[in-house]
């Protein structure tokens, strides 16, 4: 058989690609072409949305779940029927998923205090992941995922989807160029209300540990105590269904809604691996929502960085009035605006706000009704605004980067960046103490 010179040429092409980069990258350049296998662990609310999510754009993205998991029966047969699967495509224990030497990637959504060990695991495996926002529980947990990523060279990505916005993109190229000065303080929100008291979710009252077929959930598989992951109790009802509401699982509002409002403004203000805080102090309370909960139903974070700037964010489950995104530079304000930003100056400096921007500000010289000279708009008064470019998908972001063809855009060094900050004011409310982060030790001081 005779092979085409353009055919040879692309083999060649190809092999030299893959020649040239490491070995380990070799199975992603061959495989290119190929169908990616991937495996959904934690199939209740989210892991359910990104199943359906994954069997929509299947097609398109050449992608199929092979596998699915959860320790919740009733939860694990919904998604083996999303799938069409058999039923050897689902099992309560995630191990099966990892064994499968046909699984390529992993999507994790368990709840919080499960998702590094089984990311780390999975990536021992030689999978790569998505793992749900927040990246941990503890800031110990966040480290050592970060160090197994590189060191096993995985693709990771964690899942706050706002990372994949283009607004957040385009800010940190109009932060980078200098066009409102140096970023001096930012703040962002994510504010709810509710009359049955926020994450108070239906409870299956036939479901647990002693529930046969649909209702059987395995508890200590769910708890971990096993592993360390969170204390041995009897089965609890609220706990299961609602664990955002509890200590031992999650960090409350701050992991659950603050986390998704954190990543993309350091990416803003500091870049694609976000910033490490130096200090960190809560306040707020639990006004209303007073049921036997561990969390705060108002609460407000302030993080400093080691680059000189504050952010301020806001979580209060009793008003959902926010605080709108906005980021103040020396020279000028950036708040959203379409798909993209707005942006004003600041009078003081409107002639460093003009210089950095000349290519939006046009400034006119005009004539009052005396006759005199003046700019045209006057100082503090020149604004213009900025498109953004659609995105592709965070999902889509991390097929695209499992696939050599993009770096994810919650990588592991702002997943935990951001870790640290939101877990450092957990501690800061928790225990009524600032804390400040030894960049050296890695470690939370109060
Ligand atoms: N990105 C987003 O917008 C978004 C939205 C919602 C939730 N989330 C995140 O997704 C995660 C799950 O949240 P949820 O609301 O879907 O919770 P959920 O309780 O509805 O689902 C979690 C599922 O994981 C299962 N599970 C627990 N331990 C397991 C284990 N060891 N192995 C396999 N399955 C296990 C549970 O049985 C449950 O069905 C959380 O970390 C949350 O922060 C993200």
């Amino acid at each position: 058989m005779s092979i085409t010179r353009r055919a040879f040429m692309k083999t060649a092409a190809l092999t030299a690609a893959a020649a040239a980069l490491p070995a380990r990258s070799w199975g992603r350049v061959l495989g290119a072409n190929d169908r990616l296998n991937i495996g959904v662990i934690g199939t209740g609310g989210m892991g359910t949305v990104h199943v359906n999510g994954f069997m929509k754009m299947a097609g398109a993205e050449n992608i199929a779940v092979t596998r699915v998991c959860d320790v919740y029966r009733k939860r694990l047969n919904n998604a083996v029927r999303i799938i069409g699967g058999s039923e050897g495509s689902g099992s309560i224990e995630y191990e099966r998923v990892l064994d499968d030497k046909d699984v390529n990637a992993v999507l994790i959504a368990t709840p919080d205090h499960w998702h590094t060990k089984i990311a780390i695991e999975a990536m021992q495996a030689g999978k790569d992941v998505y793992v749900e926002k927040p990246l941990s529980l503890t800031i110990e947990q966040a480290i050592a995922c970060r160090e197994a990523v590189k060191k096993t060279g995985r693709v990771l990505q964690v899942g706050p989807q706002g990372t994949s916005e283009g607004r957040w993109w385009k800010a940190r190229e109009a932060i980078g160029a200098g066009r409102i000065g140096k970023v001096v303080w930012s703040q962002a929100s994510y504010c709810r209300n509710s009359r049955e008291g926020q994450f108070n979710w239906r409870i299956d009252p036939e479901a647990g540990p002693s529930g046969t077929g649909d209702n059987y959930i395995d508890w200590d598989r769910w708890l971990g105590h096993e592993h360390g992951l969170a204390a041995k109790i009897p089965y609890n009802a609220d706990h299961f269904f609602r664990f955002r509401k509890y200590w031992a699982y999650n960090g409350g509002v701050a992991t659950d809604l603050m986390y998704h409002r954190l990543a993309p403004l350091l990416i803003a203000i500091t870049g694609a691996n976000g910033e490490y805080p130096s200090r960190v102090v809560a306040a707020g309370g639990q006004y209303i929502e007073k049921d036997g909960r561990d969390i705060p139903d108002s609460f407000m974070l302030m993080i400093d960085y080691p680059s000189e700037h504050t952010i301020v964010l806001v979580s209060v489950m009793t008003n959902d009035v926010p605080l709108p995104d906005v980021i103040r530079g020396q020279y000028g304000t950036m708040e959203p605006a379409g798909s993209g930003w707005s942006f004003k100056e600041q009078g003081v400096w409107a002639p460093e706000f003009r210089k950095a921007n000349a290519d939006y500000v046009k400034v006119a010289r005009v004539k009052n009704d005396k006759g005199e000279e003046r700019d045209d708009p006057p100082a503090g008064r020149a604004s213009f605004e900025m498109e953004a470019r659609d995105s592709r998908g965070h999902v889509e972001n991390w097929l695209d980067a499992i696939r050599g063809k993009a770096k994810p855009n919650c990588n592991i060094d702002l997943g935990c960046s951001t870790m640290v900050a939101i877990k450092l004011g957990v501690e800061s409310y928790r225990q009524q103490k600032m804390m400040k982060w030894d960049a050296k030790a890695e470690r939370a001081v109060s």
